[in-house]
């Protein structure tokens, strides 16, 4: 049976990570979440109280360390934990202080080098919806589906409102904006590996997209090059 790779590429807050969940589910295959790693790297960062600005130092950090994504069976779901060192980190990296640093770690190139090489290793055999900013373009370049997700920054803004609100989180959506928006310039930005929609890349805006359309027509286009519902 062929197995596929699907890449979703697109700014913060597009939906990308719940999208990708829900595609994977779909075939049974694996969902990769590649800026779970990035985040996993400032955290341990934040904790050694390393320079952000020593590249060199992120580097190391980067080539040291154990990063793995492990599926977790918990009421009836498969759920995806991040682990760092051996360490369940799932909750910390979603820290609004490691969400705030993450974009300047993922800047540094020895930095994406290490993570990419990982990822690469991750999606060696197919079967992977792996979600982040440069998969369609340099992780899988070659990825039977890419697809690039966006939304009105205003829209995106609005979703991750309403995720910390269900989480019992309260923040001002006129800040968040703001800080999605200051996201979206340093990683489209970056001379490394910038955020950008690959050349055979689908630009799909789901603005006015429900969650169940964006998700139907990804999987539609999966089984068109070959996937197969499980
Ligand atoms: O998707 P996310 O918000 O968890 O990503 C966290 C940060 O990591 C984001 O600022 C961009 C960066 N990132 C990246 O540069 N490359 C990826 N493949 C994934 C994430």
């Amino acid at each position: 049976m062929k197995k596929i790779s699907i890449a979703l590429d697109g700014p913060a807050g597009s939906g990308k990570s719940t999208v990708a969940k829900l595609v994977a589910q779909k075939f049974d295959y694996i969902y990769i979440d590649t800026g779970a790693m990035y985040r996993a790297i400032t955290l341990k960062a934040l904790q050694q109280n390393v320079d952000l600005s020593n590249e060199r130092q992120l580097v190391d950090l980067a080539e040291q360390s154990d990063i793995q994504l492990q599926y977790l069976w918990e009421d009836g779901q498969s759920i995806l934990h991040t682990i760092l060192d051996g360490l369940d980190v799932s909750e910390a990296i979603r820290s609004i202080e490691v969400t705030n640093n993450v974009s300047v770690v993922a800047s540094v190139a020895g930095v994406r080098d290490a993570m990419v090489r990982l990822q690469q290793a991750m999606a060696q055999s197919g079967g992977v919806v792996m979600d982040g900013r440069d998969i369609g373009t340099v992780v899988l370049p070659n990825a039977e589906l890419k697809i690039f997700l966006t939304a009105s920054v205003e829209e995106r803004g609005k979703r991750r409102w309403l995720e910390l609100k269900q989480k019992g989180i309260d923040v001002d959506l006129a800040e968040l904006i703001e800080q999605i928006k200051k996201r979206d310039f340093i990683d489209s930005n970056r001379e490394v590996n910038p955020l950008r929609q690959a050349e055979d890349a689908l630009l799909l805006d789901t603005t006015e997209m429900t969650l169940e359309a964006v998700v139907e027509r990804i999987v539609n286009l999966a089984k068109e090059k070959g996937a197969v519902l499980k």
